[in-house]
């Protein structure tokens, strides 16, 4: 049964990948093994931003398909309203799929290319039993939410900016109703200019519709404009959680402090030294204020925090 009360929870997560083997592992019978996700825990409040954010292979990706059932865990469980989602059946896990929707990172390829935005959007609608005059006014809609003219609506994919495109792909997930959104490196294939306008996108989707929203990123700067919370992650585990100033300015983890000295013009340089040739997203990160706690206090609540 989907309970009220707990909203999204992962209890010591793992997925192992078995990799082909070679001669010599075929030889010992020896199978060679990638722990992609290994041992995450995480609670994530509804209605919030989550942002997750480590480098290139940490195993963001694979956390994303987890959440979503595109791909179950090796061990561990997702829990959603205080349910074990690996337990769903029937309708239960028919809603759960519909509340919990991804947006990918490569728009283009994740959008049938002989389909048209309305044929893409109709489709997403009908698997929630929506049709006809309803469906139309919901299309208009969701093309709306998303900051897109509805004169785009009979074009197909490639007819469309990767922007546009993208936000083609957040109206998809929105018109299964969810509660929330993963989020997987929604803006790494942008430009700058772009990454902020989506940014500033599901930052509105959040206040307007309450969504809750998973959102993934290598990049420190993208997460810790838009997110309440972040969770580093490297090699499989969360390193170090908190809160956008926690992480920026007091960071637990060496791993953390290396994130942020490899950050161009050093976000953790950023806050001490302003320059006057700045970004907005630069801004947005200064504007994010030294916390007033002692470090070693933030850092032993911190640590408690990571569970
Ligand atoms: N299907 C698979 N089979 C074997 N190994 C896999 C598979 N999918 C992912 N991996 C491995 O798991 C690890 C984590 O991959 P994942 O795609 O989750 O990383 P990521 O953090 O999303 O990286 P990126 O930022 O490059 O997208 C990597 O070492 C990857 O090679
Ligand atoms: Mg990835």
């Amino acid at each position: 049964m989907i309970q009220p009360g707990h909203f999204f929870e992962l209890h010591d997560v793992r997925k192992e990948y078995v990799l082909r083997r070679g001669l010599l592992q075929r030889l010992t019978r020896r199978a060679p093994k990638v722990a992609a996700v290994d041992g995450v825990s995480l609670s994530i409040e509804r209605g919030t931003i989550f942002g997750l954010v480590g480098e290139s292979g940490c195993g963001k990706s694979t956390l994303a398909q987890i959440m979503v059932r595109l791909i179950e865990p090796t061990a561990g469980k997702v829990l959603y309203r205080g349910a074990d989602v690996a337990r769903l059946r029937g309708e239960e896990e028919r809603a759960y799929r519909h509340a919990v929707q991804m947006v990918f990172q490569d728009s283009g390829s994740s959008l049938n290319p002989r389909k048209r935005i309305r044929r893409v959007l109709a489709e997403a609608l009908s698997a929630r039993g929506v049709g006809g005059a309803a469906a139309r006014s919901e299309i208009a809609t969701l093309m709306r939410q998303v900051g897109l003219d509805t004169a785009l609506l009979h074009r197909f994919p490639h007819e469309l900016s990767g922007g546009q495109r993208q936000r083609v792909g957040i109206a998809r997930a929105l018109a299964m109703k969810p509660e929330v959104l993963v989020a997987d490196e929604p803006v790494s294939a942008l430009d700058v200019s772009l990454q902020g306008q989506i940014i500033n996108l599901l930052c509105d989707l959040n206040r307007e519709l309450g969504l809750t929203i998973v959102l993934i990123s290598h990049d420190l700067a993208v997460v810790a404009r838009a997110c309440t919370q972040i969770g580093v992650m490297n090699a499989g585990k969360i390193v170090e959680r908190g809160t956008p100033q926690q992480v920026l300015f007091s960071p637990v983890d060496p791993f953390t402090r290396q994130l942020l000295a490899s950050v161009p013009r050093g976000l953790a340089g950023r806050h001490r030294r302003l320059e006057p040739d700045i970004s907005p997203a630069e801004k947005a990160l200064r504007s994010v204020r030294q916390p007033r706690l002692p470090a070693d206090e933030i850092g032993r609540q911190r640590s408690a925090s990571i569970a």
